[in-house]
């Protein structure tokens, strides 16, 4: 899966990959120069949602210089507290910055964003695009940064809230050999681990459509099993006591089954960024020609969830999508 020459996967700072030296050199050279114009350690961030806070805050407790805006402003405020320079427009952040970074709602959003911001971005800056675009999506973003000469590194993150809040992200990285040496502190921040998957955009956003339709998949499953237990009077712990220990038995279903359980549904994974992501999935799954109809029917459970108004809870809220006449009482 990763390229011949990708750092492991355990390698999260990329460490076997020094950048070039640039040690200066006595002797004069003929070669033009392409001296770099701004310094590699500083980061713009764009987007303060669940996962661009945390990844700003990584970065910031690494050493690196961070600024970083949002939309809603007030959202990115709190970060001036971890020494991350909150700033007013797109272009603000980008100037001077080596790294972009962007983990915005979607492709589209990212898209006027860095459109926006475009003329701002240093020549030797390097576009960290860690949204999750999807396929169409990140066509779109390819073609911004060929037309204003960016240089774009696909880079979607597996991970949620708290890993990311932990600097535990995997990233998945698709984009040129050249800026693996730049890159190597802000992925170390942000990731435990790195999948390199070659010098091309696409690989990255292909692999993350597909983690996350087993993501959503086993939410979805989750859901079902608790409402269905619910409905025929089954008491939800029997179910997880049947498969504790077994290969049925997942981390994943018993967090999101206490979340359901509990009530507590602070999101996570919004269902509302769920849905976009369903919506990415079944689109990938159309362009290749492949029937998707738990990704489909998944699609429909977060359209519904939403509607019944839980759009801004965390995924688990799919649970809802089973009961029609609202949340079930006990
Ligand atoms: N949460 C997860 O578990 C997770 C895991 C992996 C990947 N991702 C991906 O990471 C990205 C961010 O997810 P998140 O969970 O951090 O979402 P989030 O908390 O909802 O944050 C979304 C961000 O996008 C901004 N935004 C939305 N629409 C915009 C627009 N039209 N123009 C400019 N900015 C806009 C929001 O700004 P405002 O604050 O102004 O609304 C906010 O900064 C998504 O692509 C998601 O699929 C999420």
């Amino acid at each position: 899966m990763t390229d011949s020459a990708a750092p492991p996967p355990h390698d999260p700072a990329g460490t076997d990959h020094p950048e070039p030296t640039t040690e200066p050199t006595t002797e004069p050279t003929t070669e033009p120069t392409t001296e770099p114009t701004t310094e590699p350690t500083s980061i713009a961030v764009l987007g303060a949602g669940i996962m661009g806070a945390a990844m700003a805050r990584n970065l910031a407790q690494a050493g690196l210089d961070v600024r970083i805006w949002n939309r809603t402003r007030a959202k990115a405020a709190p970060l001036a507290a971890d020494g991350i320079r909150v700033v007013d427009s797109p272009a603000d952040a980008v100037t001077g910055a080596g790294v972009v970074l962007t983990v915005l709602h979607d492709g589209q959003a990212t898209a006027d964003v860095v459109a926006e911001a475009a003329g701002a971005f240093a020549p030797d800056a390097v576009w960290l695009q860690c949204t999750t675009a999807g396929l169409a999506g990140l066509d779109r973003l390819v073609a911004l940064a060929t037309e204003h000469g960016l240089t774009l590194v696909d880079a979607p993150v597996l991970g949620t809230r708290q890993p990311a809040e932990a600097g535990m992200l995997t990233v998945l990285v698709a984009g040129p050999e050249e800026t693996r040496g730049r890159l190597a502190p802000v992925l170390a921040a942000i990731g435990s681990r790195v999948i390199w998957l070659g010098a091309t955009p696409g690989a990255a956003t292909r692999l993350k459509l597909v983690c996350n339709s087993w993501v959503l998949a086993i939410t979805h499953g989750t859901a079902e099993a608790l409402a269905l237990a619910h409905g025929l009077g089954v008491d939800s712990a029997a179910f997880l006591e049947a498969i504790a220990g077994g290969p049925l038995d997942v981390g994943y279903l018993r967090t999101k089954a206490a979340a359901i359980e509990a009530g507590d549904l602070a999101p996570s994974f919004a269902v509302d960024t769920a849905l976009k992501d369903a919506r990415l999935i079944v689109d990938a799954g159309e362009r290749a020609g492949v029937r998707l109809d738990v990704a489909a029917a998944g699609l429909d459970r977060l359209a519904r969830a939403s509607a019944q108004g839980h759009g801004g809870q965390d995924m688990a809220a799919s649970y809802y999508a089973s009961f029609s006449d609202g949340p079930p009482a006990g």
